[in-house]
C-alpha cells in the first residue's frame, strides 16, 4: 500500500506509517526538513504534487502548516497561509481515504485528539525523574478512526507526574510562551526520547511522534482490509 505524505517535513508521520506496513513518498518544500526525510520523495509544492498525482496512491496524510492555529501564533511575526481547507477540499476530491493532521486550535470539529500519555512515551529526565510527553495532535480522516486510550495528561499531572511538551523555535533554551502557560519543556535529548525521534530540534519540534502515525496506519490497513 503506497502512502502519500504531504507537508511531510523531516519525516515524523512518514517513520509511524512505515512502521505500520506502508511504502511512504513524502512531499515538502524545505530542503531542509528533506535532509532528514529517509523515505523517497519530491521537493515541491504539496498540494500542486497531490493534484497531479494524488490518485496513483492507496492513501494520503497531510499536515499542512499549523502556526497559524497553535496557541503561540501570536509570537509568530511572519504571515502563514491557510492551507488547512484547501487541502481538505481537495483531498476529497482525489477520493482517496486520507487523514489530515493538525494542532488543537485548528478547524477540525470530527477530529480525533491523539497525546503521548495515550502510548506511553515516557522519557528519564536529566535529574533521574520519569517524564510523560503531554502532545496533542488533531487527526481528521475520511475514514472512521478512533484513539487507543484516553488522555492522561490531566490525571498525571494531578498525581504530581512530570509532563512535558516538545516545543522551541530551534534554540537551546525553553520557549518563553509555553514556559508562561506552565508547560515544562525538558532538555533536547530527552525531547529525542520522548518523541521517539533522533531530529534536531528545530525539525523535532515540528514533527509528529511516529508511534501515533504507526497506531493509525496498522488502523486503516485493517479498514482497507489489508493485514498489517
Ligand atoms: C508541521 S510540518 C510537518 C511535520 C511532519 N508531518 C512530521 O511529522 O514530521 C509542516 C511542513 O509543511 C511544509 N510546507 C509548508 N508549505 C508547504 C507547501 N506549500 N508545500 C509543501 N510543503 C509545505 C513545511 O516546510 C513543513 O515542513
Ligand atoms: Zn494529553
Amino acid at each position: 500500500m503506497r502512502l502519500l505524505d504531504l507537508f511531510s517535513g523531516a519525516g515524523g508521520c512518514a517513520r509511524g506509517y512505515a512502521a505500520a506496513g506502508f511504502q511512504v513518498f513524502g512531499v515538502d518544500t524545505n530542503s531542509a526538513r528533506l535532509r532528514h526525510y529517509p523515505y523517497p520523495h519530491h521537493r515541491g509544492d504539496a498540494l500542486e504534487y497531490a493534484a497531479a498525482h494524488g490518485r496513483e496512491f492507496d492513501v494520503i496524510h497531510a499536515s499542512p502548516p499549523c502556526q497559524l492555529y497553535s496557541v503561540s501564533h501570536n509570537a509568530h511575526t511572519k504571515r502563514h497561509p491557510d492551507l488547512l481547507p484547501q487541502t481538505r477540499a481537495l483531498l476529497r476530491d482525489i477520493g482517496r481515504p486520507y487523514v489530515i493532521e493538525n494542532v488543537p486550535g485548528s478547524p477540525m470539529p470530527d477530529a480525533m485528539v491523539l497525546c503521548g500519555t495515550m502510548f506511553n512515551l515516557t522519557a528519564t529526565d536529566l535529574d533521574g525523574v520519569t517524564v510523560y510527553l503531554r502532545r496533542h495532535r488533531l487527526f481528521e480522516s475520511s475514514e472512521f478512526l478512533w484513539p487507543p486510550n484516553v488522555c492522561l495528561c490531566i490525571a498525571f499531572r494531578n498525581l504530581g507526574y512530570r509532563c512535558a511538551g516538545v516545543y522551541g523555535n530551534g534554540s537551546e533554551t525553553p520557549d518563553d510562551a509555553h514556559a508562561r502557560q506552565g508547560g515544562y519543556t525538558p532538555r533536547p535529548t530527552v525531547q529525542r526520547v520522548l518523541m521517539g525521534l533522533d531530529l534536531p530540534r528545530d525539525h523535532l519540534n515540528q514533527a509528529i511522534p511516529p508511534a501515533y502515525t504507526k497506531y493509525i496506519g496498522e488502523q486503516l490497513l485493517d479498514l482497507l482490509g489489508v493485514a498489517a
